[in-house]
């Protein structure tokens, strides 16, 4: 087994990466599935992740029927998830160790913000997991924050228990568009040696120039600072999405600093 790539050949393969959003489907539109060895080889480099604890406090939820892929479509206003080969509903997941606490005869403690802490933390390993599995399958994917847009409606239609808490959707297939290479931030503002530091803002505004090209739209220049303010900025979508995320996390009992039941 390779373990032992070049550096070129690994900054080659995440070169590779695009998140990509309309699929190769069957004739009629319908998902091409993945094969069976396929889908068992990227679930199972999902569940070797590494893991909090040895906790695993995450669960993965395969869409598999067209009748819930279309509802989650819906839901996240992103519609490959409906013809996409595979998707996911990616959840962190503090219900189920408390469960085998229970059934190993231990009284579960109370940690919600740990909960979300780890769980999402885990959730995302397991997911980036199986996405880069996918990625040396020679498939292409998509994270669906979108979740944010409708919390309550997936978490109930997915019954999922308290302490269950959907991070994102995942969706993968094949591509079937052109997608370009889209820029990250200049390293140094990333990556820090020894200690944090802040960033000038002649810096800042080279890290925009440098990202603006990702808002690129066909005859539109890009401007990145107007697209992570529709997302970030004061009434933006983050603004609108936060009280629902709130109710949810009050719902499901994960809400950091509410006391024990
Ligand atoms: C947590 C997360 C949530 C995302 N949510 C969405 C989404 O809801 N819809 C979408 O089309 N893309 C979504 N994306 C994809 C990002 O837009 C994409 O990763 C980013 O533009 C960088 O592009 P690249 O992955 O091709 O380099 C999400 C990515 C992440 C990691």
């Amino acid at each position: 087994m390779h373990r032992d790539l070049t550096p070129e050949q690994v900054r080659a393969f995440f070169d590779g990466h695009r998140t990509v959003r309309q699929y190769v489907t069957q004739p009629g539109g319908s998902p091409q599935r993945l094969p069976d060895d396929e889908l068992d080889a990227i679930l199972h480099a999902a569940q070797r992740a590494p893991t909090d604890a040895t906790a695993q406090l995450y669960s993965l939820i395969w869409l598999d029927s067209p009748e819930v892929r279309q509802q989650m479509a819906e839901l996240t206003t992103n519609l490959h998830i409906a013809t996409a080969s595979e998707a996911f509903m990616v959840c962190a997941d503090a219900h189920r160790v408390k469960r085998i606490l229970e059934v190993s005869g231990r009284q579960p403690g109370h940690w919600p913000a740990v909960g979300v802490h780890f769980g999402i933390g885990d959730a995302v390993m397991a997911g980036t997991n199986l996405l880069t599995a996918a990625e040396m399958l020679g498939y292409q994917g998509c994270w669906i924050g979108g979740v944010l847009n409708n919390l309550e409606p997936i978490a109930t239609a997915l019954k999922l228990p308290p302490e269950v808490l959907p991070f994102a959707a995942l969706t993968i297939g094949k591509s079937a568009e052109q997608t370009p290479y889209r820029p990250r931030l200049p390293r140094p503002l990333v990556i820090h040696t020894d200690e944090y530091r802040a960033a000038t803002d002649a810096k800042l505004t080279e890290g925009i120039d440098l990202m603006n090209p990702i808002a690129d739209r066909p005859g539109t220049p890009g401007d990145w600072g107007k697209l992570l303010g529709a997302y970030f900025a004061a009434d933006g979508g983050m603004e609108h999405r936060e009280p629902k995320l709130v109710e949810l996390l009050k719902r499901q009992g994960m809400l950091a600093g509410t006391p024990a039941k």
